[in-house]
């Protein structure tokens, strides 16, 4: 389906009753990565799987995509469908970042968080460098020679050895993005906020969940959000990277139907 928001369209979908649940992806994906998890969690939860301005069917505007300017279309799209807050934001990656985003700005929106493969601290010079060198490897040189980049370290080498079939289904997916959509996000992720100083500020339930084997985002940088979110949950997946909700997907879906029923309690 499609909502026009913040002069764009939006593709999201939504399925199922119950409270509900935000998913937002990552860099270069869509709202299709949480396959696994509508198909398992809709008879709990309402679940949203929105495509992020830039990715999958949505359009992809000019312009930088600031976390904040992602985090608003996400409310937008929650107001356009009369969702009433508070709402479970599950996000990986850049869906983590704009997840940090969005409670800043709706601090009182928000029931719970699930935290997966992302990191609360900013880019560091390092990094910043690097997303300016993919911003012209995808205006230069186009969108694969961007997907070659991120696809190399996004899966655990167990995926790569025994599901080539989810390699190349998602490469695929990430050929599509426009180079617009590739150059808003690298800009708008190059240029976020360090959400640590919110870490003790969040509230809610949290729970984090990491690959074992995640090449993109260390390990460390979920051991810190723990440590800074008072009362937070941390797990791990054995054999997964980057996408621990595809690579690990029963695991990963058992670890959110509990944690959803922990909060209706
Ligand atoms: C993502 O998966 O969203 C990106 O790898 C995040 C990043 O590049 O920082």
């Amino acid at each position: 389906m499609f909502v026009r928001l913040n002069g764009f369209n939006m593709h999201y979908e939504d399925h199922g009753t119950g409270i509900p649940l935000l998913f937002l992806h990552g860099f270069l994906l869509s709202g299709a990565m949480w396959e696994p998890q509508v198909a398992a969690l809709s008879d709990i939860a309402r679940v949203l799987t929105p495509d992020l301005r830039g990715h999958g069917a949505s359009d992809a505007p000019p312009g930088a995509y600031s976390m904040d300017l992602l985090a608003e279309d996400c409310h937008s799209l929650l107001n356009a469908l009369g969702i009433q807050p508070p709402v479970v934001l599950c996000g990986l990656s850049m869906g983590g970042y704009t997840s940090f985003a969005y409670y800043r700005r709706y601090p009182h929106e928000v029931a719970a968080m699930i935290l997966t493969a992302t990191r609360a601290s900013d880019d560091s010079p390092e990094a910043k460098a690097k997303r300016d060198e993919a911003i012209r490897i995808a205006e230069q040189v186009g969108p694969s020679a961007v997907v070659d980049i991120w696809l190399s370290k996004m899966m655990s080498p167990k995926t790569y050895a025994n599901n080539p079939a989810l390699v190349e289904r998602w490469r695929e997916i990430m050929e599509r993005t426009p180079v617009t959509g590739i150059v808003g996000a690298l800009m708008g992720m190059r240029d976020r906020p360090d959400s640590r100083p919110l870490l003790n500020q969040i509230k809610v339930p949290t729970l984090i969940i990491h690959g074992a084997d995640d090449q993109l985002i260390p390990i460390q940088e979920a051991e810190a959000m723990h440590i800074g979110i008072v009362g937070s949950q941390m797990e791990v997946l054995p054999d997964a990277g980057h996408m621990p909700n595809l690579e690990q997907a029963e695991l990963f879906n058992r670890l959110v139907r509990d944690f959803l029923r922990a909060l209706k309690k």
